[in-house]
């Protein structure tokens, strides 16, 4: 798109100057040559530096959203500052209880995790609460300063970095990682999904994450309820404030999801077989946590 539109500019650009050279030839009280030079002499440069800004502008749209520099950048540590990290660990103390035991085995993924700050918070937590825990962290893009994997006597924290969630499936299979008992997709490639490959994407997620959970395991995924006057003003507030985000300034997944699933019933018929759904929300947290649960039926069940 970008590309298209300096093409579009530079022609419009060529085409008003040449028809202005050519009304002005039609004046004879101008010394047109000289006009010409000087107009040409200007629109050569102009030009130049059209395509140069549009060049910019192509290159800076075209670079990954959450790069170093990308559009995206700030959003990890901003909504890290807005969250804070306690309420994952008191996320699976309210989901997983049992696993959150001296001595119990659990094994997590997050396949959009970003810089993984949450997540290498929750690990330090259940290795000291005793926990054997394997915990295997996943992004599409390649972020900057993410955290490092982890090697413990009570287990390991690995983050892999380029994989999409969508390959869920095949990236275990390779990486030999075994079916999770809790798997997070927070604001991530199902946040994105409605809008991407006419949908498809969101059914073809939720079978990849089925396959790759174990039986009983959970698809953790982000539910709050957010406003549209809510997100309007935080987002402009935070467009002047680059500190901390106000409150939230998108919509949560399961809102951009019903949206989608009113549309496409039969996605969400798949869904309700293979998974139950309940909420769980952090009591008294500002802002407002709430996440949706997606427990897997067994697959005898199904
Ligand atoms: C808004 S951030 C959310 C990060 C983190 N989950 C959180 O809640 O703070 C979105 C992240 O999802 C990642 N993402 C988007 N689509 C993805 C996909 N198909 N596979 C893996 N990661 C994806 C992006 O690269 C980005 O790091």
């Amino acid at each position: 798109m970008p590309y298209r539109m300096m093409v579009v500019c530079t022609l419009c650009m060529l085409l008003i100057a040449f028809l202005l050279l050519g009304s002005l030839r039609g004046m004879e009280s101008i010394d047109v040559d000289k006009l010409e030079t000087v107009i040409m002499m200007t629109l050569i440069p102009l030009s130049v530096a059209t395509i140069g800004m549009f060049g910019i502008i192509y290159k800076q749209i075209r670079k990954k959203a959450y790069d170093k520099n990308g559009r995206l950048a700030s959003w990890y540590r901003r909504t890290v500052k807005l969250m804070g990290t306690e309420w994952i660990f008191k996320l699976l103390e309210l989901t997983v209880p049992e696993k959150i035991v001296n001595g119990s085995q659990l094994s997590i993924a997050n396949v959009s995790a970003n810089k993984g700050i949450y997540d290498r918070v929750l690990f330090n937590s259940l290795v000291e609460k005793g926990v054997n825990i394997q915990m295997h962290l996943m992004d599409l893009e390649k972020i900057d300063k993410h955290v490092e994997s982890v090697q413990s006597e009570y287990g390991t924290l690995k983050y892999y970095e380029k994989l999409d969630a969508l390959e869920v499936v095949s990236n275990f299979e390779r990486l030999e990682i075994l079916p999770v008992d809790v798997l997070f997709d927070i604001k991530g490639c199902l946040w994105y999904a409605p809008k991407k490959n006419n949908g498809k994407n969101v059914l073809r997620a939720f079978k990849a994450y089925y396959d790759v959970l174990k039986p009983g395991g959970i698809l953790v995924i982000d539910a709050m309820d957010i406003g549209t006057f809510e997100i309007s003003t935080n987002k402009i507030i935070g467009s002047i404030i680059d500190c901390k985000y106000p409150g939230y300034a998108e919509k949560s997944t399961t809102q951009k999801l019903d949206k989608y699933f009113k549309a496409h019933p039969e996605d969400r018929a798949w869904i309700n077989e293979h998974f139950e759904l309940s909420y769980v929300e952090i009591e008294n947290h500002k802002p407002q946590i709430k996440m949706a649960i997606f427990k897997k039926v067994n697959d005898t069940q199904v």
